[in-house]
C-alpha cells in the first residue's frame, strides 16, 4: 500500500499546515494512561523524544478517540463490509497480521507488502516501508483506497458513516456536527492512532532502570548496540531513515525509489520499528523471514552486496550463542500492557 508520488502534494498541505508545537503534556507517566472514563490525556513516556505529532489542530477528546477506535474496526470501511483496519493489524500480535507474509483484502487477494507491528505511530515521520505517507491524518487514505486492501473511496465511506444509526451521533459527540466529514473522520483516526502507545515492554523498564536484563539479554543488548542500533535507534528502535538491508542483489520492490524516483534508494526501506516484533512474524517488507532466527542468520551470514547496500553492513558472523542471545533479546521489545490494553482493542468485542 502506498501513494502515487503524484498524491504526496495533498499530504505536504496536510504538514504545513500542522503548524507549530505548542503543548502541555500534563503529568509525565511512563505508560499509556487514560486518566479515567471521562478524560484522556497523551502522556509522553519520559524515555521517548518529543513526538512528531501534536494533536495541535485535532485536541484529543475521550469521544474523539472513542470514535477512532471504533471506526478502527470498523468493516464499513472497506468495499464489502467485511475488511477492517484491525482485519491486518491485530493487537494480539503487536498490531500486525501474524503469520502471514500478506494480508488479504476484500478482493480475497494478497497485498503489496507485509503488515507491520503498529506502535508508538505518533512518532513516526513518516508511514510505510517507502515512506510514501508523511502525515498521521492521512494515512488511513492509503488502506481505505488501495485496491488489494479495503478499495474503497473516500466518499462513500463518508455516505455509509452518515446512513448508519450510530455513527452521526458519535461524530456529534465527538466533532460538534452529525453531518459527517473528511476532515472529522481522519481526525478521529489519528486521535486513535496517536494513543497507540507501546512504551511498557522489558526493554523500555530496564531503559528506566526498573528491571534488570538476564545474562543471556544482556549479552544480546551489548551486540544489537554495536551491530543494530545505528539503524534500529534509541527507545523507539528505528532511526527512520531509509536503508538497504541486503536481502536481495536487486530489490523486485523499489521501496523508497517508488517515492523518490531516484535510482540511489531503490531497495531501501523505512528501518521498522522493532517494538512487539517476536510477535510479528513473518519479517521485513514481503514477510520472507518465518522467525527472529531467520532474520539473525540472514544478518550474520546472508547480506548480499546488494545495490545500494547500507554502507555499515557486511556478513556480521555471530556464534550460535551469539545469535541466540540477539533472538533473546529481541523478545525484551514485547509489551504485553500494550498488546492487552483494554483501551485498544476491538470496542464491539466484549471481554
Ligand atoms: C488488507 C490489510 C490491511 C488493512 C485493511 C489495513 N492495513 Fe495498514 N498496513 C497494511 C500493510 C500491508 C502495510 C504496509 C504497507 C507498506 O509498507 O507499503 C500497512 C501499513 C500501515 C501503517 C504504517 C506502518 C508503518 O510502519 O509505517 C499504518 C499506520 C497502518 N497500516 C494503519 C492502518 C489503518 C488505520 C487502517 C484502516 C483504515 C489499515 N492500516 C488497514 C495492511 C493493512
Ligand atoms: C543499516 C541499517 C540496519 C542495520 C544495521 C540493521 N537493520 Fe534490521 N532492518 C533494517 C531495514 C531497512 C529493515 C527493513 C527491511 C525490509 O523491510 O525489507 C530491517 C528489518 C529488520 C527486522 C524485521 C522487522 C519486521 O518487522 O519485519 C528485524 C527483526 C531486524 N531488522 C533486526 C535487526 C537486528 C537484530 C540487527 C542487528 C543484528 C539489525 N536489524 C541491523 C535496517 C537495519
Amino acid at each position: 500500500m502506498s501513494f502515487a508520488p503524484g498524491h504526496i502534494t495533498i499530504q505536504r498541505y496536510l504538514l504545513l499546515s500542522a503548524g507549530i508545537f505548542i503543548m502541555a503534556w500534563g503529568c509525565k507517566k511512563d505508560q499509556i494512561s487514560f486518566a479515567g472514563p471521562e478524560t484522556i490525556t497523551f502522556q509522553k513516556p519520559a524515555h521517548f523524544p518529543e513526538p512528531v505529532y501534536n494533536f495541535e489542530n485535532n485536541p484529543l477528546t475521550r469521544e474523539g478517540f472513542e470514535l477512532g477506535r471504533k471506526l478502527f474496526y470498523e468493516p464499513l470501511l472497506s468495499a464489502n463490509g467485511k475488511v477492517s483496519c484491525g482485519s491486518c493489524h491485530h493487537q494480539s500480535a503487536g498490531f500486525s497480521d501474524q503469520g502471514k507474509a500478506f494480508s488479504i483484502g476484500v478482493d480475497n487477494r494478497p497485498g503489496m507488502r507485509n503488515s507491520p507491528a503498529l506502535a508508538n505511530l505518533a512518532w513516526y515521520p513518516a508511514f510505510m516501508a517507502d515512506g510514501g505517507v508523511n502525515h498521521i491524518e492521512v494515512m488511513p487514505l492509503a488502506p481505505i483506497t488501495d485496491t488489494l486492501e479495503m478499495h474503497e473511496d473516500l466518499a462513500q465511506v463518508l455516505q455509509k458513516l452518515q446512513q448508519h444509526p450510530d455513527y452521526p451521533a458519535l461524530f456529534e459527540k465527538a466533532f460538534g456536527s452529525d453531518s459527517i466529514t473528511s476532515k472529522h473522520f481522519l481526525y478521529s483516526l489519528a486521535q486513535f492512532m496517536s494513543m497507540m502507545v507501546s512504551a511498557n515492554s522489558k526493554f523500555d523498564r530496564f531503559l528506566q532502570d526498573k528491571a534488570i536484563l538476564s545474562p543471556a539479554e544482556q549479552r544480546g543488548y551489548e551486540l544489537f548496540k554495536i551491530n543494530c542500533a545505528h539503524c534500529h535507534t534509541g527507545a523507539l528502535t528505528s532511526d527512520f531513515s531509509y536503508r538497504n538491508n541486503g536481502l536481495d542483489i536487486y530489490s523486485e520492490d523499489a521501496g523508497r525509489a517508488r517515492i523518490t524516483l531516484k535510482e540511489e534508494d531503490h531497495g531501501k526501506f523505512k528501518v521498522p520499528s522493532l517494538r512487539n516484533v517476536a510477535l510479528s512474524t513473518p519479517y521485513m517488507h514481503d514477510g520472507r523471514f518465518e522467525s527472529l532466527q531467520e532474520v539473525i542468520n540472514h544478518y550474520s551470514e546472508g547480506i548480499q552486496a546488494t545495490t545500494n547496500l547500507d554502507p555499515s553492513l557486511a556478513p556480521m558472523h555471530f556464534s550460535e550463542e551469539e545469535k541466540a542471545d540477539l533472538v533473546l533479546f529481541l523478545t525484551t521489545l514485547t509489551d504485553e500492557e500494550y498488546t492487552q490494553h483494554t483501551e485498544l482493542s476491538d470496542p464491539s468485542v466484549l471481554r
